[in-house]
């Protein structure tokens, strides 16, 4: 990568993954570091952020600052295509890669539950608004308009592949996350094992 520079939104890529990987289990504490309280990082992203790069990078964008990725959102303009698409493909690569994995805490442990939950399919919201993201930042580019600017990418991309409407989960702690996403024109639309935001696009 180049020197330092003045941070900008682009499209993700496959290399990404890592980084991607990274700032996930960075963020994975209700938006804190989860880093101590799972055994292996690339957990949370396993479900979370790496599948969304590999099943359409194009509908993904990073923040990069030339020499580093400092925040993403991942997105999938079809839930109920993603899902099918993970039931084939990814599930099984994810089972494959834990085969020997022993959860070792209760993070672990947890995310063997939502392995199991998000295999299944997605309520209703899912129809009425079916692309869904993920987006998280570093805390060094946190509140400096960065969420902002991969929000509306991502969204314009959307738009532009002539989706109907988004929706999210947020932790119900996420006092921040939920502020930014009703900021963002979302509003609660369920309340699931967490909070569901939605809107149209
Ligand atoms: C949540 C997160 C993505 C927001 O990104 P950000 O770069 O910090 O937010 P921005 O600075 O781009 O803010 C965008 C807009 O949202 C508003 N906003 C941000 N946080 C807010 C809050 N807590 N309450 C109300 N408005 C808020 C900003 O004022 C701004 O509004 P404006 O465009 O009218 O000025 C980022 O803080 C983050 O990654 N946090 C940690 C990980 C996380 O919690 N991810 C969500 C998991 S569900």
């Amino acid at each position: 990568m180049a020197d330092r520079a003045v941070p900008r939104v682009r499209t993700a890529t496959l290399e990404d993954e890592a980084a991607i990987s990274h700032i996930c289990v960075c963020t994975a504490d209700s938006g804190g570091d989860a880093r101590a309280l799972y055994s292996r990082h690339d957990l949370p992203g396993l479900i979370w952020a790496v599948p969304y790069l590999h099943y359409n990078p194009s509908h993904c964008f990073v923040v990069d600052d030339g020499s580093a990725v400092l925040g993403y959102i991942v997105t999938v303009a079809n839930t109920r295509a993603y899902e099918a698409w993970q039931h084939d493909h990814w599930w099984p690569a994810v089972e494959e890669k834990l085969r020997t994995f022993t959860p070792q805490s209760e993070a672990d442990s947890n995310f063997l539950k939502a392995l199991a939950h998000n295999q299944k399919p997605a309520p209703a919201f899912a129809d009425d608004y079916p692309a869904h993201l993920h987006i998280n930042l570093l805390p060094q580019a946190q509140g400096g308009g960065f969420g902002g600017k991969l929000m509306h990418a991502a969204l314009d991309r959307l738009r532009a592949d002539g989706v109907s409407g988004i929706h999210l989960g947020v932790n119900r702690e996420n006092h921040r996350a939920i502020g930014f996403y009703k900021a963002m024109g979302f509003e609660q639309v369920a309340d699931e094992s967490a909070p569901i935001f939605a809107r149209a696009l």
